[in-house]
């Protein structure tokens, strides 16, 4: 196990790095590259001292760096906080040879993508996620975008980044409970494509989850590493992405039912424990594999369980769920670890039989 720097390769469609490490916001105007001349940070006023301490770095090479602090987390993503960084761009002269950075969690980097995506139709865009789940998810893979009033993410586009950067450093501030639910998505990842994070998180979760140690860079690293083989796959989520849907299925209606107040690994916590009930039903999973599931999410003390009565809500937004396809609802389950597949038009009472598994 190691905390050197690792870089990792999304290639396909669209090629970048996501370079892994300590203290590697140092690399910012490597990642820029040479024909920049203005640069604008978009962050929430809760890394306003990293984007102050970034601003200090570049402003020496750099014709003009800018700030443009956004309201926190959803707040960010919505259309008038878009038309604010348009007006920064606008004011300053920003042209297609400028740059946006997106500095904070998964928020700002979907907000901060989509100005850079958006303005004069694309301009270099470096992201910097300060979060666990935008490190290993949000700000990996391209996808940009806003939520409307009728909801979330509805307005956006796949718009590549020139450069990830993950300084594990930038997680000090991070709160714990923000951690574990980012953790969510990394277990995910163990589960579906990565069994090394699981073994790492059953030898001692504490350090597996303490953003200083070499254990946690390495599940950063491996989760990373599952997302970057997906998306250069499958850049426009054609096929093989929708694999990192494990456990969203029920998850965004949970999300849903909750008006979107809960953090989204707690909720995709209680949609994987549900897909891997659903996997066992379905024929393959086996029950030491669900126990695991069981284990795991535990000891990140993520919740397993829903309240009985929620199911005919939570069945009902599923089936209005847009990735469902011609009325049929998808859910990806296990046949066992490591090995996920897509399952279709399933009986809604084999379905309500799943939940019952993990009913309160
Ligand atoms: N584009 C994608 O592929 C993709 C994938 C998954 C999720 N997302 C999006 O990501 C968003 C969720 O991201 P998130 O979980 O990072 O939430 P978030 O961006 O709302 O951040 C969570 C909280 O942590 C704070 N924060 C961030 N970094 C901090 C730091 N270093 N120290 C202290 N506080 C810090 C934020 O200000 C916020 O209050 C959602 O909008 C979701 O739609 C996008």
């Amino acid at each position: 196990m190691t905390d050197a720097v690792t870089e990792i390769a999304i290639t396909g469609e669209t090629s970048y790095t996501v370079t892994i490490g300590r203290g590697v916001v140092d690399r910012v105007p490597e990642a820029l590259g040479d024909r920049v001349a203005k640069v604008l940070i978009v962050h929430t006023p809760t890394v306003g001292k990293f984007a102050n301490d970034l601003r200090e770095q570049l402003q020496e090479r750099y014709t003009q760096v800018l700030l443009a602090e956004v309201p926190d987390a959803e707040s960010a993503k919505r259309v008038e906080v878009a038309a604010f960084c348009w007006q920064i761009l606008g004011q300053s002269d920003f042209t297609r040879t400028d740059a946006v950075i997106g500095l904070g969690g998964g928020a700002v980097t979907d907000l901060a993508g989509f100005v850079a995506a958006t303005w004069l139709r694309g301009v270099r865009l470096v992201q910097i996620p300060t979060t666990v789940l935008g490190m290993v998810d949000a700000s990996v893979g391209g996808k940009t975008g806003i939520n409307t009033s009728e909801g979330k993410n509805l307005v956006g586009s796949f718009y590549a980044p020139a450069a990830v950067i993950c300084d594990l450093d930038l997680l000090q501030t991070l709160p714990r409970n923000e951690i574990l639910a980012g953790f969510a998505e990394v277990a995910k990842c163990g589960f579906i494509a990565e069994p090394e994070i699981l073994d790492i998180l059953e030898r001692d979760v504490d350090r597996a989850t303490d953003p200083t140690t070499p254990e946690f860079q390495r599940v950063v690293e491996l989760a990373v590493g599952v997302k970057a083989r997906v998306v250069s796959e499958d850049f426009r989520e054609g096929g093989l992405r929708e694999i990192l849907n494990y456990g969203h299925t029920l998850g965004h209606a949970i999300e849903h039912a909750e008006r979107y107040q809960w953090r989204h690994g707690v909720a995709i916590s209680i949609g994987m424990m549900y897909a891997a009930e659903l996997g066992r039903l379905a024929g393959a999973l086996s029950d030491e594999a669900v126990d695991r599931h069981r284990r795991i999410l535990t000891s990140l003390t993520l919740p397993l369980a829903y309240p009985a009565g929620r199911w005919p809500g939570l069945l009902a937004t599923m089936q209005r769920d847009k990735k469902a396809r011609a009325g049929m609802l998808r859910f990806i389950v296990l046949d066992e670890i490591g090995k996920p597949r897509v399952l279709a038009g399933v009986d809604e009472s084999m379905l309500q039989f799943a939940y019952q598994e993990i009913a309160s």
